[in-house]
């Protein structure tokens, strides 16, 4: 089994190629003959399209059409699911407001599509869609989720409870807090966008910005009503997706509608203040939590309660309050999540997604209440410590989580911390540190896989899997590697296209285990053959079971007599093979019901704050996952990595500002929407337990992209109030509020 083996830190195979330029984004595919289309975007929230003139547009160099709610093409299928996998269902239409792109003068949202104008340049669409005008009828907009709590909605799924809902209130020490967060937008440096191209009546082919290329193919499946086995989707490569690409966007329907009629391939690329609008975003979330302990630090309840924003067309859910179900030994739990439908576009999944969201509230509050209880907040945690979920009543498959507790404590320097806020300080600063839990679903979903040996000991590893960023490709080699002992150099892995066999969505931080566990049967399957050829009546090793041989560096030897072997190159000449190929789907068994899976982190900062200005500078990070077997060590630690900057940027930076007055963006570009950039980012230590799970699959590894930034603004959030006594429960921690 590779669980008992560490893995070697290979470097990320597709590294050369994309600081080479040689990986192609969706973008960067052209065909003969293509045609450019841009969006023009509504400039109000609420009400209708009064007028619409397009006959400048129309009549300008190289325009082919311009598509608006009066000429556009049908989309026979438009009730179709739209994908999308996270930690829940996809999004479902149960609203009674429908929005089908181009279809009515209906206002929905800011930036709706009003027009989609296409020209045989980008240059000359980008030109004719600044000739389209508008006048509207505008109505009064409801965008600030605040104001219009009072009409929130509860969504399926439904509240928990465990104990007395407020059994918090009968402790001697309680704690009352609100925490909101803002529309936080995925801000990928990679645009979102289709290329489209009938390549009959009734087949497609589509290079677009998806997390899930058989996701892209079902949704366009059903919105035209064509056999998906017609449709071929290339995502190998994406700059970013962060959640965004977990779904299909209605332009993207509009663009294969519109390739339809033009007869032309077109290639859409949204611009970055259509990245605010049209492919989803965190949504804006107010929650509140009840906490109620003892004297000794242990917890007697928590009352958790979130509300978010969706739009008034969709209904978006996700896991904002599951956290505080089973993190702690706690006899009183209970939760309840609202959505208010606001004139907004709909939210997605984004980065760590709801349970980012959640853990902000709670491990801030487990923050405040260790500081009432006048406890350090580690011990805080570790006297409410459960080995067991009480959520199920079950065993965890596994959790190491108080060595991720000690080992990051050491690394960050936590002996240095002291309890009493605001009395560290260095020259014109003051200095604190902060630290916070993140747990995300450990996830062993459905798919498959092949392997090809080749007679010449190379190996190929196929997978319909898009690599998002993570370094997916990576892991599947180190897997590979592991079961076949082939050199990694030796391997190639070809993903991110639906002519591979299927796979699951890439996000979730469900693919190592989903995919990985796919190619390790694969391959294994390819071991196996390789033993029968090898044990079989009248072959080399004739007489020997299987569990004597070994496999490696193409040769297969019988381990306890030496000079027994046979090279695989031989076993198959011999047997007339060029190739072994094998096909495996996989999924987890019946056994992963018993345990809850989950994947956990803890984030260390420290945080020097200016008391003249309230600048807080995030100087120092230790993140530590304990997300079972590390699989591919250099691409987890960079995936750490890239969690704590994303999760700088939640905690000090990101916001999306809306004119409630109008219902729009103010600040929807680069310049103005702060992403967290080099200068935000101090040196940051991962740290990995690397301690193999024993169910969730045959490699050991949990899942780690979520848990990279599930907690860490809370972590951020507790280093500022022991930098400064200021408690600040609204992101992000900005100037002002440290002040
Ligand atoms: Mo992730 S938010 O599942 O792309």
């Amino acid at each position: 089994m590779t669980k008992d083996l560490k893995n070697p830190p290979i470097d990320r195979i597709d590294g050369r190629m994309k600081v080479t330029g040689g990986a192609k984004y969706f973008a960067d595919f052209e065909l003969p003959n293509t045609a450019y289309c841009v969006i023009v975007g509504s400039e109000i929230a609420k009400g209708a399209i009064a007028s619409l003139d397009t006959k400048k547009a129309q009549g300008a160099p190289g325009v082919l059409g311009v598509f608006t709610h009066q000429n556009m093409p049908p989309i026979p299928g438009w009730d179709a699911p739209t994908g999308g996998q996270a930690d829940g269902p996809a999004p479902k239409p149960d609203t009674k407001e429908k929005y089908r792109i181009l279809s009515s003068p209906k206002i929905l949202f800011d930036g709706q599509p009003i027009a989609m104008v296409v020209a045989d340049t980008f240059e000359r669409a980008t030109y004719a869609a600044s000739l389209v005008k508008a006048t509207y009828t505008k109505q009064t907009t409801r965008t600030e989720l605040g104001k219009h709590i009072a009409e929130a909605v509860t969504p399926r799924g439904g509240d928990y409870l465990r104990g007395k809902a407020d059994g918090y209130k009968a402790a001697p020490v309680t704690l009352e807090a609100n925490y909101t967060i803002p529309v936080e937008v995925h801000n990928p440096m990679e645009l979102h966008g289709i290329l489209a191209h009938w390549t009959g009546a009734d087949s497609l082919m589509i290079y677009a910005k998806t997390q899930g290329v058989n996701a892209t193919q079902d949704a366009m499946a059903q919105a035209f009503k064509i056999d998906a086995k017609n449709i071929h989707v290339h995502t190998e490569f994406m700059g970013g997706g962060f959640g965004m690409g977990l779904r299909t966007w209605p332009q993207e329907t509009a663009v294969v509608a519109i390739a339809r009629k033009i007869g032309r391939p077109l290639k859409l690329v949204v611009n970055r203040s259509q990245m605010f609008t049209l492919v989803g975003h965190r949504p804006t979330t107010i929650q509140t939590i009840n906490m109620g302990a003892d004297q000794d630090g242990k917890l007697i309840g928590i009352a958790h309660a979130a509300t978010a924003e969706t739009a008034s067309y969709e209904d978006f859910t996700e896991a904002t309050v599951n956290m505080t179900k089973f993190m702690y030994a706690c006899p009183n739990v209970s939760t309840r999540y609202r959505i208010v439908r606001l004139d907004r576009s709909v939210p997605i999944w984004m980065r760590g997604p709801g349970e980012a969201t959640g853990a902000f509230a709670l491990e801030s509050a487990m923050d405040e209440m260790a500081h009432k209880l006048n406890l350090d907040p580690i011990e805080f945690r570790l006297r409410n410590y459960t080995e067991t979920d009480p959520e199920h009543n079950r065993p965890y498959s596994s959790k190491n989580l108080k060595e991720a507790y000690q080992r990051g404590a050491e690394a960050i320097g936590w002996s240095k911390r002291k309890n009493e806020p605001a009395s560290q300080r260095e020259g014109d600063w003051l200095v604190g540190y902060g630290m916070s839990t993140g747990t995300f679903n450990a996830f062993r979903w459905e798919a498959s896989a092949r392997a090809l040996l080749k007679a010449d000991g190379s190996l190929t590893i196929q997978s319909a899997v898009t690599d998002i960023g993570p370094g997916t490709g990576t892991a599947l080699t180190i897997i590979a590697h592991n079961v076949l002992n082939i050199p990694v150099n030796r391997i190639k892995v070809e993903y991110g296209d639906t002519s591979l066999p299927k796979a699951p969505t890439q996000g979730g931080s469900a693919i190592v285990s989903a995919v990985g566990s796919a190619v390790f049967d694969a391959c294994t399957s390819v071991k196996q053959a390789l033993i029968e050829l090898a044990t079989k009546d009248g072959g080399p090793l004739a007489g020997h079971q299987a569990d004597e041989l070994t496999l490696t560096d193409g040769v297969l030897s019988v381990e306890k007599e030496p000079g027994k072997k046979v090279a695989v190159s031989e076993l198959m000449r011999t047997n007339n093979l060029t190739v072994l190929d094998r096909t495996k789907d996989s999924k987890g068994g019946p056994e992963l019901g018993k345990y809850s899976m989950y994947s956990f982190s803890v984030h260390f900062v420290q945080v020097r704050v200016n008391p003249m200005t309230g600048v807080v500078r995030v100087t120092k990070a230790v993140s530590v996952a304990d997300s079972g077997r590390i699989v591919s060590p250099k691409t987890a630690a960079s995936q750490m990595i890239g969690g704590v900057a994303g999760g700088i940027g939640m905690a000090l930076t990101e916001e999306a500002v809306i004119d409630h007055r109008f219902g729009r963006f103010v600040n929807n570009n680069l310049a103005d929407y702060h992403v967290a950039v080099q200068a935000d980012v101090p040196p940051i230590e991962t740290i990995m337990i690397d301690k193999p799970d024993p169910i969730i699959n045959p490699m050991g590894a949990k899942g780690m992209g979520e848990i990279a930034l599930i907690g860490f603004a809370g972590a951020v959030a507790n280093a500022v109030f022991n930098a400064t006594g200021q408690r600040v429960r609204d992101l992000p921690i900005t100037p002002d509020k440290v002040m």
